[in-house]
């Protein structure tokens, strides 16, 4: 990574100026004594400071004065781990020359106090006092305590969005709040195309076990993406999102009794509805998909796809999804493959042809009449127990497919060539949502072997969704942005909960390493929900393997774990590759990735975020709004609760609970009485070269600008390495 610069100037009054300025000159002036008492040679830099010193004596000469200005260049080195810091010091010491390099433990309050206008008087800051003379005096810094720490952006180590200059260009910008690092307050951005926009990859992966805060932070991440103009596809095994934005739209309505009934029904917000929006532009902008009801075919992959051949390549993917059984994945193939032949010989002879999964049906059935007919022949001759298991095999595939059209999920796929065909083409609002009422995780999600047909015919579903999803985020079509007028193309997101479901076989994870690696130059993420860490590093791997690219998952949030062994395998998406510290110390630090009931850091909302830079950091996520706090809540008791409160009709009465904020505020207040090391919270390292001087008159100035900080700054003489 490379040294981040701050070169500020601190602007000092005329008459503290002329102060300084002149314990400067006098000190230059003495020294010149000195030297000529001495003897000494003359020496050009001593020479070049004198110069400096009479040229300031004379501008302070006359009653004229004239403000100053002190420049502290800074250097702010960071790395993923101690042994990655070592070497960038010593690159910086290469470039820089002889520079001092402190690893300062507390440089939270002097970097703060960097960030207010003034000059900071310790026994001031925390009161309003008035000056000498009444009022408040100039040069002198007066501010409440609550104002810093409101103020503490950029102040202490960071992770989150970042602005990086390249070639002369900014790339990136900062995102919404999100929360806040936990052991020091500094508020956390996230957007989740900053990272795109920096060359990074889509995807952002969110692991942690049942309960920890996952699909939360993702639905509010989902609000504001798709309010500000991302359109945002969710597949939403859990119904967590669908609730979030009935809520949104409809308030306490949602518990009415007969509310699904009309969701179900698709007429919520229609006059044939009692139920009305209270937010209807929301509702405008949101389709809400449930798999569980849509009518058959609905998601046939004939029916979502523009052309035979996609078609084609999906329904070859649901079949292995579908069928376990190698006998019944040829059977249906075969089928697959006349369909294609057919498709071939009706296109050349200028025909159309439309075909749907369901059509395989009678394809099979075909085939199994001829299998019937070799058998009753065979049956004359002699051995007939291959044909007869052969026709066996066909019977089941048969009954699975003419079973699937009563079956939830598996009846969506089943699209006929018969069926009318008004092609699913509306245009994509801001917010989709595929729900999934009914759906129960497997007992095994990560072991398809172990899965049952109906949790196949889910996984299946889900696989043609994310298809859809990505038919319409991976466009790449150019757009113009309706705020500026620019061209370019328009930000996608996709959503995924439950991504054990999908990464448990090679088509769904196909499916997302093809989104994570085409994302980044399509502009559009992927947000990866997961209660554990494998399914993510699967598809890092496979897209890995495809191209050189590696960090496909350019922020990683790992909530809280359920065991050791899972804290360490979300330690290893955290960390970087070239990571070389003892078996000990990556025990450490993922015990620290663990509930605080058991010694970890993270409570419920808390989550180790690792960024595009791969700075780490324990963040606490704040839900910020009591509106977004309800509306996320995914325990079914609770629900009750919070969505019996009001969704008021104007956002501008939207209410903050600063629950969040004060928590990590207490916290943080707590620590600094108790905990000389605030640092302890993160898991990343972050130090500094520190006040390498600028452009300074000499060290005097500088000494006197230094007095009265509190710095508590450990010294080191150079990185190990
Ligand atoms: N930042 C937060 N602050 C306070 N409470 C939170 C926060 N995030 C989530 N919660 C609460 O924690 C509970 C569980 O959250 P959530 O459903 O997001 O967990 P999850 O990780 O998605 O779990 P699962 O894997 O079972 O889906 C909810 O009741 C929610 O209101
Ligand atoms: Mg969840």
């Amino acid at each position: 990574m490379p040294a981040e610069i701050s070169w500020r100037y601190t602007l000092i009054p005329p008459k503290q100026w002329k102060r300084l300025a002149d314990r400067a000159v006098a000190n230059v002036e003495d020294e010149s004594k000195d030297r000529a008492k001495a003897g000494a040679d003359p020496d050009d830099s001593f020479e070049a400071r004198r110069e400096q010193a009479e040229q300031i004596k004379a501008d302070n000469a006359d009653d004229d004065l004239q403000p100053g200005m002190v420049g502290r260049l800074r250097l702010m080195v960071s790395a993923a781990t101690p042994a990655l810091l070592a070497r960038a010091i010593k690159d910086v010491k290469a470039a820089m020359g002889d520079v001092q390099v402190e690893v300062p433990a507390q440089a939270a309050l002097p970097l703060l106090l960097e960030q207010f206008p003034g000059e900071s008087v310790g026994a001031d800051l925390g009161s309003l006092s008035a000056g000498p003379a009444g009022g408040l005096a100039l040069w002198g810094r007066y501010s409440d305590v609550y104002q810093p720490a409101l103020g503490m952006l950029g102040s202490h180590n960071q992770v989150g969005d970042r602005i990086q200059i390249e070639r002369g260009r900014a790339l990136g910008w900062i995102g919404i709040p999100i929360g806040y690092v936990k052991s020091n307050g500094t508020v956390v951005h996230f957007d989740s195309h900053t990272q795109i926009g920096r060359g990074h990859g889509a995807g952002i992966a969110v692991l942690g076990q049942s309960g920890g805060g996952k699909s939360s932070f993702v639905m509010l991440m989902f609000f504001w993406l798709s309010e500000s103009g991302v359109r945002c596809s969710v597949l939403d095994p859990k119904i967590d999102f669908a609730g979030f934005a009935y809520y949104i739209a409809f308030g306490p309505q949602v518990l009415d009794p007969g509310f699904m009934a009309d969701a179900d029904a698709g007429i919520l917000g229609t006059p044939a509805s009692r139920f009305q929006p209270v937010n209807r532009e929301f509702w405008d902008d949101t389709e809400i998909v449930d798999l569980a009801r849509g009518a058959r075919g609905s998601q046939d992959p004939w029916r979502i796809n523009d052309t035979f051949d996609d078609g084609y390549s999906l329904a070859l993917d649901l079949t292995d999804v579908l069928f376990t059984d190698q006998a019944h994945r040829s059977i249906v193939r075969k089928a697959l493959r006349s369909m294609s032949a057919a498709h071939k010989e009706a296109t050349a002879a200028g025909r159309s042809f439309v075909c749907g999964y369901g059509d395989a049906l009678s394809y099979i059935r075909s085939e199994r009449e001829e299998l019937e007919a070799d058998y009753q022949s065979a049956r004359t001759k002699g051995d007939t127990s291959t044909l007869r298991h052969a026709r066996d095999e066909f019977d089941e595939v048969i009954t699975r497919l003419e079973n699937g059209e009563r079956v939830p999920f598996l009846r969506l796929l089943l699209g006929k060539g018969t069926d009318p065909q008004s092609k699913d083409r509306r245009a994509h609002q801001r917010r989709v949502i595929y729900t999934m009422a009914g759906f129960t995780s497997p007992d095994h999600p990560e072991n398809p072997e172990l899965w049952t047909d109906k949790d196949r015919n889910a996984s299946a579903a889900m696989l043609s969704v994310l298809s859809r999803m990505r038919r319409d985020n991976l466009s790449g079509r150019m757009g113009t942005n309706p705020t500026t007028g620019e061209p370019g193309i328009p930000p996608t997101a996709a959503f995924v909960d439950e991504g054990n479901m999908v990464t448990a076989d090679a088509a769904g994870r196909g499916y997302l390493t093809v989104n994570v690696r085409q994302g980044r130059s399509l502009n559009s993420t992927l947000f990866f929900i997961d209660q554990q860490a494998r399914g993510m590093q699967a598809i890092e791997k496979q897209a890995s393997t495809e191209s050189a690219e590696v960090n496909q998952f350019a922020t990683v949030l790992a909530f809280k774990q359920r065991s050791k062994g899972e804290a360490r395998s979300a330690l290893a998406a955290l960390r970087s590759s070239d990571d070389d510290v003892s078996s000990a110390e990556v025990d450490a630090l993922a015990r620290k990735l663990q509930a605080e009931e058991v010694g970890g850091l993270l409570r419920i909302g808390d989550c180790a975020l690792r960024d595009p830079d791969s700075r780490v950091a324990v963040v606490t996520i704040d839900q910020m709004f009591h509106v977004l706090q309800r509306a996320a809540q995914t325990n079914p008791k609770l629900k009750a609760v919070d969505w019996a409160n009001p969704v008021p009709t104007d956002p501008r009465d939207w209410d903050i609970n600063p629950e969040a904020l004060l928590r990590v505020r207490t916290n943080i207040a707590v620590a600094a009485r108790t905990d000389p090391d605030l640092d302890e919270g993160s898991a990343g390292h972050q130090d500094r070269v520190d006040d390498i001087e600028g452009p300074s008159v000499g060290e005097d100035l500088e000494d006197e600008l230094d007095a009265g900080r509190e710095r508590t700054e450990t010294p080191v003489a150079a990185g190990p390495g």
